[in-house]
């Protein structure tokens, strides 16, 4: 490998990359040698990558040999089948690599009815009504970071909003007494993030736990289980559990709650699923509004008016198209199919991709182009897309529990920047990075230049 493709290969990439072993004769080689340099081709570039393989390959795509191989799995047939038939899959099986980071009782680490029991228990924390009551909070951590730029500043929004974004997320499931004894948390959920993020194409983790990334992200997880357990500590002493997410899951629905250990693991999940993800995610928003200065225009106007809800929607649901923060998700085969003529038998990792799918001209018209107005039912623009066809959130049992916390605290943290602050966009071309919590990979550099 050359020292320039070294240098350009993505951390998240870089483990995933098998030693070349492209020996012997005939087709068997020449395809095993396409195979692994399709495979370091999606691991330097993978959103380029899985537009060059779809249209050279049709849907299915084979990438690496054993025991670091899976199959892409694009277009809209491939996701309409994969979420159509959730029986088929086992998240057990795919995400096992992943249980000493995420705990063995976190959501997605579990199938059938061991799953379905804790996300009843679960759920209670995430609807419309809890979401609604972290609303102020996200907005206050965002303001206190907006409130020390100043004019003429040259930041950096995304990394500036992460820690905020950490923060109302910590808030959120802890309650606002936990904040003083946050310290040390952010660093934790940062490594374990990267070592996640790292594996998500499954099993390298196994094949890399004596790597420095895997044996920082294990401690970085003792630290945060030993954190948890304190919270739920002092927690039990009250008689009134608390309106967060922990005293929800103390609460427990209908006399039956999660185990301590249990609601140990959704925490420590929820933090490392939560933060990183609607960070990203808020920072894409950010970049495609401000660059485009009608729809900056437009919603500063609405702003200064009302809370401008269906403008806001447009937006927010449009850079969720363009820039999804989970670009892929992994699944693995419980039950043998066939599906594009190919057959898959049990143990096969499929991927599939809501970043490549968002961007399908055959869906979406003009698919580069960020255009709220595709969301606006009054717009020649309009087209309502099947669930196949939008899928940041992902779909089926697993379904991103967060999905309205995450989407509430995007838009609250959208309006409290761009209530306070206009500003050139200096990142011309965002190149994104990492497969879940896609990000900008250098930032993206604002010039502040007014202050409300
Ligand atoms: C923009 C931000 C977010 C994005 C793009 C996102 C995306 C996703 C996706 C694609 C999945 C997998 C779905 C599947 O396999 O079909 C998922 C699962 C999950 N997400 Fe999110 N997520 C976000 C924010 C959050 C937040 C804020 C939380 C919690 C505070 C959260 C908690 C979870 C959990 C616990 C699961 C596993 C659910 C299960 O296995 O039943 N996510 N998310």
């Amino acid at each position: 490998m050359s020292e320039h493709s070294e240098a350009t290969m993505n951390t998240a990439a870089s483990a995933l990359v098998p030693e070349p072993n492209i020996g012997g004769a005939g087709m068997g080689a020449a395809r095993s040698a396409r195979e692994i340099s399709d495979l370091q081709a999606f691991s330097t570039d993978p959103y380029a990558a899985m537009q060059r393989l779809y249209r050279d390959n049709g849907p299915i795509s084979l990438l690496g040999t054993a025991p670091m191989r899976f199959w892409l799995t694009l277009g809209t047939e491939a996701c309409e089948f994969i979420l159509a038939n959730s029986h088929l899959f086992s998240w057990e099986r795919a995400f096992s690599a992943l249980a000493p980071l995420t705990g063995s009782a976190a959501l997605l680490v579990n199938d059938g009815d061991r799953h379905r029991h804790l996300r009843k228990l679960v759920a209670p924390a995430f609807t419309a009504r809890r979401v609604a009551d972290h609303h102020a909070t996200v907005t206050r951590h965002v303001e206190t970071a907006v409130a020390g730029w100043a004019r003429g500043d040259i930041v950096d929004v995304y990394n500036a909003l992460r820690p905020a974004l950490r923060l109302a997320t910590v808030e959120s499931l802890f309650g606002v007494s936990a904040m003083a004894r946050s310290d040390g948390l952010d660093d934790w959920l940062h490594d374990i993030h990267r070592a996640i993020d790292t594996d998500v194409l499954g099993g390298t983790l196994e094949r890399g736990s004596g790597s420095p990334i895997w044996r920082r992200a294990l401690l970085a997880r003792s630290s945060v289980h030993r954190w948890v357990v304190a919270e739920i500590e002092r927690r039990g002493t009250r008689a009134e559990p608390g309106a967060d997410v922990l005293g929800v899951l103390l609460r427990g629905v209908d006399g039956t709650r999660l185990t301590d250990d249990e609601i140990t693991d959704q925490l420590v999940s929820l933090l490392e699923a939560g933060a990183e993800t609607t960070a990203a995610q808020l920072s894409w928003t950010l970049y495609c509004t401000l660059r485009d200065r009608a729809v900056w225009t437009g919603i500063t106007a609405a702003l200064a008016d009302r809370p401008p809800a269906e403008e806001l929607d447009h937006i927010v649901s449009e850079t969720m198209r363009l820039y999804p923060a989970t670009a892929v998700i992994s699944r693995t085969v419980a039950t043998e199919f066939t599906l594009a003529g190919q057959r898959f038998a049990p143990g096969d990792l499929l991927i599939f991709s809501p970043f490549h799918t968002h961007r399908l001209p055959s869906v979406w018209p003009d698919p580069e182009r960020f255009e709220p107005r595709r969301w606006d039912p009054g717009s020649e623009w309009y087209r309502r897309p099947a669930p196949f066809e939008f899928l940041p959130f992902g779909g089926g049992p697993h379904r991103c529990i967060g999905a309205g916390f995450a989407t509430m605290a995007v838009k609250a943290a959208f309006v409290a920047v761009a209530r306070r602050i206009d500003g050139e966009v200096l990142t011309t071309d965002a190149r994104p990075h990492g497969l879940i919590g896609m990000h900008p990979r250098d930032g993206i550099s604002v010039r502040i230049d007014e202050k409300r």
